[in-house]
């Protein structure tokens, strides 16, 4: 008798879309690939300092002495880096994880029923609706509002819409996500609607969640951080993905925030969890307070990358008047609409196949015109330039 899956995983498929399979022809063909997608950060011709090597191993082989929230040393060295930062963080709000979607996977667990909806912005992040569909929950989401003036873009949540969202009886919130600077837009929130997410999540008792991991590539000064409000719940999330660049590494954490009731059983509950699962291996953690005080030794790369690669856009949009990128505040990707292209996906699937250039058709990102592409900023300097050649020449 074969196996009866559960009903929720009927009907699921996790196979390949048409650009994966456009990808695959072209990688099984041996022909060319400029990637304009690339993320990782390992895989980018950046080379990490030769001695970082040594901090993995160091004492982790002989030694085991977990602590639920994560090693002591670790937590104060991270107290450090938002005191660099400007922010007054405790160790004891801290919570760490293996990687950020572990922690989205916690915070899911330890703030909805079965069956809840999680809100996160329109564009955002792909995986947040994956991660909310393994908590069993329902997912929706809320729209950002974008405007342009004179080559300055900004994007603001959308507050009617918002508000309207919330006092739906037909749903239960309890949890809205916020992802700044956001990936793939770029965009932080300002000051005004930060204030007036905690205003309302105050009135209707749900919680923030603040996914921080871009929060060290910023093009602007300004910075909404909202790690430290006495209102509602907010659980800020970062890691050493981002931060240092070794998503390999699994390491991630929670800061938790908010009113004393609140916060005191938001942080019991979590540290039963995290007991639970000891998930934070002992190598990365001893070696985080070293690599967090060597940030720089990574980030300095990645931002003279960001800014090579932004002025090679600046360049080419400027010669085509079709390619409309929408500059970001921050982070490593950004959305670039293509005016004219009528179908995003039809139009990276043409540029796979034709030009051998990979980029993410806006769609994947919740996009709601057929227009925007998102590339990222991190592929080396004459990729990116050829490519965006290339793709600047398929809309003439
Ligand atoms: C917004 C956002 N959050 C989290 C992550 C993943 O972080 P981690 O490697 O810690 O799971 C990503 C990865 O691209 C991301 O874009």
């Amino acid at each position: 008798m074969s196996f009866r899956f559960p009903a929720r995983w009927e009907g699921r498929d996790h196979g390949p879309n048409p650009l994966s399979e456009a990808l695959a022809a072209r990688k099984a063909a041996g022909a060319d690939l400029l990637d304009l997608n690339v993320s990782n950060p390992t895989a980018v011709g950046i080379t990490f300092p030769e001695d970082w090597t040594g901090l993995l191993v160091g004492d982790s082989l002989r030694r085991y002495d977990p602590d639920p929230k994560g090693l002591r040393s670790v937590r104060d060295a991270l107290a450090g880096y938002y005191s660099d930062r400007g922010e007054s963080v405790k160790p004891d709000d801290l919570f760490l994880t293996a990687g950020t979607s572990e922690a989205y996977a916690h915070l899911f667990k330890l703030l909805c029923e079965p069956g809840d909806t999680i809100l996160v912005p329109r564009p955002s992040y792909p995986l947040l609706e994956t991660l909310a569909d393994l908590a069993g929950l329902a997912f929706d989401t809320y729209p950002l509002i974008l405007r342009e003036d004179a080559g300055t873009v900004s994007w603001s949540i959308d507050r009617k819409s918002l508000t309207a969202q919330i006092t739906d009886p037909s749903h239960t919130f309890r949890v809205l996500c916020v992802v700044q600077p956001n990936n793939p837009t770029g965009n932080i929130l300002s000051p005004e609607d930060a204030a007036w997410l905690l205003d309302i999540a105050s009135k209707h008792g749900f919680a923030v969640i603040v996914d921080e991991v871009f929060a060290d590539y910023l093009n602007t000064e300004a910075r909404t951080a909202l790690l430290n409000s006495d209102g509602p719940l907010v659980f800020t999330l970062n890691g050493l993905s981002k931060l240092v660049g070794l998503p390999q590494l699994k390491l991630a954490w929670i800061h938790v925030a908010g009113n004393a009731a609140d916060t005191g059983k938001a942080k019991d509950l979590l540290e039963w969890m995290c007991d639970a699962h000891l998930s934070a291996g002992t190598a990365p953690q001893l070696a985080a307070p070293e690599l967090l005080r060597r940030r720089g030794e990574f980030q300095g790369p990645i931002r003279e990358r960001i800014a090579e690669n932004l002025q090679a856009l600046r360049e080419i949009a400027a010669a085509n008047s079709r390619l409309k990128p929408l500059w970001p505040q921050g982070g490593w990707c950004l959305p670039v609409r293509c005016e004219g292209i009528q179908d995003d996906e039809e139009f990276a699937i043409r540029l796979v196949e034709e030009q051998g250039v990979l980029v993410q058709p806006g769609y994947f990102f919740d996009f709601e015109d057929d227009e925007t592409i998102v590339i990222s900023l991190l592929p080396e300097p004459e990729i990116f330039r050829e490519g965006l050649k290339r793709l600047s020449l398929s809309l003439d």
